[in-house]
């Protein structure tokens, strides 16, 4: 990719940032914040990274929105974190109008982008921002299954001991307490994961990936999770920018895949150049489509609340 904005060079976003310098994942890196000077201050900083890395990525800040233009990919980090012992749904109301306007900066200066929203609560916003700009759903989507699943493929490293390199997890439906982690799709080099861990352990870390991020904000106090996202995000830009079609789950729009319509909720896709290039469907036993069901149920009755005005 040629280039890539960041509204919203908070933690999450900072520390986004210079990991897709440092990848090289584009050319120009554009950050877009509140205050210009803070923001030229940090793509400044990141920028003299460059000779100690060995990265020719451009990094550029400010506070004028029209510095997207041209974007290839806008990353959407802008809003309230969490506070301890907040859901993530509460910070709907502070997040909205925020989202609101960026999306109409989004529409009017970088038409053609993909757009990847991380904001809290992402999949209501993912929705939001998809219903109002009217973009094809390929090109909006959001970042959860890959935060949850590495949280969880931790968990597991921790628990068996044995290298993260060989697990891969899977978690889907929404970024809240209703995710629905599936360790029948978790495993160790393909062998499942129950041949290691016993039916109570594997509970015990399905409950320990669902909180994980208000167990880190819980311990920080001051500050939501932020090199973990950032690094997901780093991910999902890779896959993106390198055409990777790699399978991840990520916040889609869902136009009938698991019997769910006119919602956005984190299932596995193809992520490659275009974006979400498919929705891979999973089957599910009856437990976890039931608990799927619940999960996109609680989205819905959220998403009825919010209403953003482009
Ligand atoms: C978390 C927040 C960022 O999961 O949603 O850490």
């Amino acid at each position: 990719m040629k280039k890539i904005a960041i509204v919203g060079p908070g933690r999450v976003g900072e520390s986004a940032a210079q990991i897709l310098a440092k990848e090289e994942l584009c050319h120009e890196l554009v950050l877009i914040g509140e205050y210009s000077d803070s923001t030229q201050g940090i793509a400044l900083d990141i920028q003299e990274t460059a000779p100690l890395f060995g990265f020719d990525t451009r990094v550029f800040g400010g506070a004028d929105p029209e510095a997207m233009s041209g974007s290839d990919l806008v990353i959407v980090c802008a809003g309230s974190p969490r506070k301890p012992g907040m859901s993530r749904d509460a910070l709907l109301d502070a997040n909205l109008p925020i989202i609101s306007s960026i999306v109409d900066s989004v529409m009017r200066f970088a038409p053609d982008a993909m757009l990847l929203m991380v904001t809290n609560p992402v999949d209501v916003l993912t929705y939001q921002v998809w219903r109002h700009s009217g973009w094809d759903r390929r090109r909006v989507f959001g970042l959860s299954g890959v935060l949850d699943s590495t949280r969880m493929a931790s968990f597991i490293a921790l628990e068996t001991g044995f290298s993260v390199k060989d697990i891969t997890a899977m978690v889907l439906g929404g970024h809240g307490d209703a995710m629905v982690p599936l360790p029948r799709y978790s495993s160790i080099n393909g062998v499942p994961i129950d041949n290691f861990l016993s039916a109570e352990t594997i509970a015990r870390l399905i409950e320990h990936t669902r909180k994980g991020g208000a167990e880190i904000i819980a311990l920080k106090k001051t500050s939501s999770a932020y090199d973990s996202p950032a690094a997901s995000i780093a991910a999902m830009v890779d896959a993106v920018s390198l055409d990777r079609r790699r399978i991840l789950p990520c916040v889609a729009i869902l136009d009938g895949e698991y019997g769910e319509q006119d919602i956005a909720m984190g299932v596995p896709v193809v992520l490659a150049a275009n974006g979400v290039e498919k929705v891979v469907e999973l089957s599910l036993s009856e437990d976890e489509q039931t608990a799927l069901a619940k999960s996109a149920a609680q989205l819905r009755s959220i998403i009825d609340k919010a209403e953003i005005n482009v």
